[in-house]
């Protein structure tokens, strides 16, 4: 599942060293109740490096809730890099990882780039540099045990899936912020999309949450019952 919060213009951050926060409160409520249904998270090296999220639960209740459920209070925690540039102080590696080391998914000259410190933190998972990455990686993940995971970009990483067309949903939110820099991040970047620019995605609803759309989609081009859609 693919979560992403957008400006009106498109835009995913701004050029400012500071995180943008696109979504309102109610939403963001919304994205830790997806998150505690959730088996795993993931986001982009990148992501990791500017933004050093935690990736936790926010609400208390929910952590309790996925205890009595026999589940960690939190969930896995994973993350991709082919530079190996990747600081083993990152709060994801040190916050609320009840759900066990989180993992790090490379390329095997990846590999080759991790230091002792990140492999202490973290389990390293080195996959084939090849056009089966994502399909490994949540093969991989489904082999651990993970059934929902979500990703929360950023954009090397939505676009990867999307392309690849992996993602089962995709929840994009619309917030009311025109950001308008040519350099800022965007939610996809420019790739050869399954069906191609004429192909609509099966829609599934959309909900308002104060000033913010939340749209929700179907993005693979072939549906589970083998279609096309
Ligand atoms: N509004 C939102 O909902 C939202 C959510 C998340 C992020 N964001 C924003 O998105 C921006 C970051 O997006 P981004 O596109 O620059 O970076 P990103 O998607 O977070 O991360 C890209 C990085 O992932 C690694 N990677 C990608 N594909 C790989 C592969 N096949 N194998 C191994 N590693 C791979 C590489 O890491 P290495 O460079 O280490 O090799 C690559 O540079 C930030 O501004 C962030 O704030 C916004």
């Amino acid at each position: 599942m693919l979560s992403v919060a957008s400006s009106l213009d498109g835009y995913i951050d701004d050029m400012t060293p500071d995180r943008l926060l696109l979504s309102n409160d109610a939403d963001f409520d919304r994205v830790d109740r997806v998150r505690a249904e959730s088996d795993a998270i993931l986001i982009g090296a990148e992501t990791v490096r500017r933004d050093n999220p935690r990736l936790m639960l926010r609400s208390e209740e929910r952590q309790k809730a996925r205890a009595a459920q026999g589940k960690p209070t939190n969930l896995l925690k994973v993350t991709v890099t082919r530079s190996g540039n990747i600081d083993p102080a990152a709060r994801m590696f040190h916050h609320h990882v009840e759900a066990g080391r989180p993992l790090v998914y490379t390329t095997v000259d990846g590999g080759k780039k991790i230091g002792d410190d990140l492999r202490e933190v973290a389990e390293i998972v080195e996959l084939a540099d090849d056009e089966l990455f994502w399909e490994s990686l949540l093969d991989d993940l489904g082999n651990r045990g993970v059934g929902q995971l979500m990703i929360e970009g950023g954009t090397h990483i939505h676009t990867a899936i999307l392309a690849a067309d992996l993602a089962d949903e995709l929840h994009y939110v619309v917030a009311p912020l025109l950001v308008g820099q040519a350099g800022a991040p965007r939610f996809v970047n420019p790739a050869s999309f399954p069906g191609g620019s004429r192909r609509r995605l099966g829609f599934i609803d959309a909900i308002t949450l104060g000033d913010v759309v939340v749209l929700r989609y179907r993005p693979k081009s072939v549906s589970s019952e083998g279609t096309d859609q």
